[in-house]
């Protein structure tokens, strides 16, 4: 009866669609199966998009270990190719990037329109060319992503900027050192740190970066760059001080774990009262979630690359809010709004990063979750879920989906799984490794 309601609300939404795309793919999960393995972590989405992009600053080869199969490193691959980069796979997950020496100062627009993270090759081509012609990436569901911290931060670097039918022109005879503050509304911007320190390692002088993000991801991008012989200080830290070098070579760098995937599959051990056990793990990324699901009631067990989360007793509600490193992440918030949906009590979240990230909240809703949402700050009254059909708006939204999915009682039908692959590699195999009943079903067919 169940299945048939949720296969009928997926006709029904699917007859609504006004944008005319055609959906694929569907996940479909039957809920209610307790997760009981291990998983090894794989290499971190955003930290890889930003690293690919620097070996654009290169001479030579680079070979990045531990590359994750998403379609934002297709995409970024797509790009790279397009400004004349030799790209190709050596393994599984090892990448081998080799600049031309002639390269295209101009990206494929469509493909840079595709993700977010193509931002990123502006830095690096400024830095190369002078001159750099990036299309804006394209409008985000998660709500206002500006790109004005970047671009402050490069002309700072004495580039001129101009902006010419959605696409961002900059140029710049001789980039020279100079001290900036990065700082936005919202804490620092990571994908606009990523871009200055890019542009600044090949800069005349010395850059300081004040208010710097100082996610892991940036801190593997210093890594990736000083071994290609960049010098920087205080990577790890909000100030980041870079000498600029004459020229760099490609270097080989195994890029870290996933700290957003890694506590996906958590929540999906705790939204299951389940046991996880991830390998290839960093605790240390990590320790604002862990503290949250701690609190809400989660055994969490922590040795050297090892986490294991196991859940003793039910689920107690929680409070918390993101915030830029070391808080919690944003890209963690809609997973753990679906898991404190399950939780006895009330639970609180405050979306201090973005604050319009609530895509997730009506779609949970159709599944039974309650929740009073005021402005960024969303209350869940925990409740029971129960299976229907539903669409990721993006990524960490369609996270939250299928953990609710797999706690939901009965079938629940995940579209917008172009979302899903942008950031998860395998996950329904991964899932289905660890016990739960999920498959991937092509559109127009019914598996009930
Ligand atoms: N901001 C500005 N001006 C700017 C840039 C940002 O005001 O020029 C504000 C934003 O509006 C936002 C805050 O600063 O409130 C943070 O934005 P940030 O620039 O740090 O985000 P991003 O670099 O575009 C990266 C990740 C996101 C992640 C955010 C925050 C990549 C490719 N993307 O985006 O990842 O949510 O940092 O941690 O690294 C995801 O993986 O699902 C994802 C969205």
């Amino acid at each position: 009866m169940q299945i048939q309601q949720a296969a009928d609300g997926f006709s029904a939404w699917h007859g609504e669609r006004k944008d005319n795309r055609v959906e694929t793919e569907r996940l479909e999960i039957r809920g209610g199966r307790q997760l009981d393995g291990s998983i090894a972590v794989s290499g971190a989405k955003n930290a890889v998009l930003p690293i690919m992009a620097a070996c654009l600053l290169t001479r030579g080869r680079s070979v990045l270990h531990r590359v994750p199969r998403l379609r934002d490193v297709e995409t970024m691959i797509g790009i790279l190719r397009s400004l004349g980069m030799h790209v190709d796979w050596l393994g599984p997950h090892t990448l081998s990037l080799e600049p031309t020496s002639n390269p295209a100062p101009v990206p494929q627009g469509e493909l840079v329109r595709a993700m977010r993270g193509s931002i990123c090759v502006l830095g690096p081509l400024l830095a190369t060319h002078g001159v750099a012609a990036v299309p804006l990436p394209g409008g985000c569901v998660i709500g206002a992503r500006p790109i004005d911290l970047h671009l402050f931060g490069l002309g700072r670097l004495g580039a001129s900027i101009t902006e010419q039918d959605d696409i961002v022109i900059a140029r710049a005879e001789r980039l020279r050192g100079a001290e900036m503050v990065l700082a936005g509304p919202r804490g620092s911007t990571v994908t606009g740190t990523a871009n200055v320190l890019m542009a600044a390692a090949l800069a005349e002088g010395r850059t300081v970066i004040n208010a710097a993000a100082a996610e892991p991801e940036i801190a593997d991008l210093c890594r990736y760059l000083a071994s290609c012989g960049a010098a920087i200080d205080g990577i790890g830290t909000n100030r980041l001080v870079i000498e600029g070098v004459k020229e760099l070579h490609g270097a080989e760098h195994t890029v870290i774990p996933d700290r957003i995937e890694a506590g996906t599959y958590l929540v999906a051990a705790a939204i299951t009262g389940g046991t996880v056990k991830l390998t290839g793990a960093c605790e240390a990324h990590m320790t604002a979630l862990l503290d949250v699901l701690r609190e809400m009631g989660a055994h969490l067990r922590c040795q050297e690359t090892d986490i294991s989360l196991s859940m003793g007793s039910d689920l107690l509600a929680a409070s918390c809010e993101t915030a830029p490193h070391p808080g919690v992440p944003t890209d963690m918030q809609p997973q753990l709004t679906a898991l404190m949906c399950t939780a006895s009590g009330i639970s609180q979240v405050h979306e201090r990063v973005y604050p319009d990230r609530t895509t997730h909240v009506p779609e949970l809703e159709h599944m039974g979750a309650r929740f009073s949402v005021s402005g960024s700050r969303i209350q869940v009254h925990g409740s029971s879920l129960s299976g229907a059909a539903v669409h990721a708006k993006d990524l960490r939204a369609g996270a939250a989906l299928v953990l609710a999915g797999l706690a939901a009682d009965g079938l629940t039908i995940v579209t917008g799984l172009d979302q899903l692959d942008r950031g998860y590699e395998g996950l329904e195999e991964r899932l289905r490794k660890l016990g739960a009943d999920v498959q991937r079903v092509a559109a127009g067919r019914l598996t009930a």
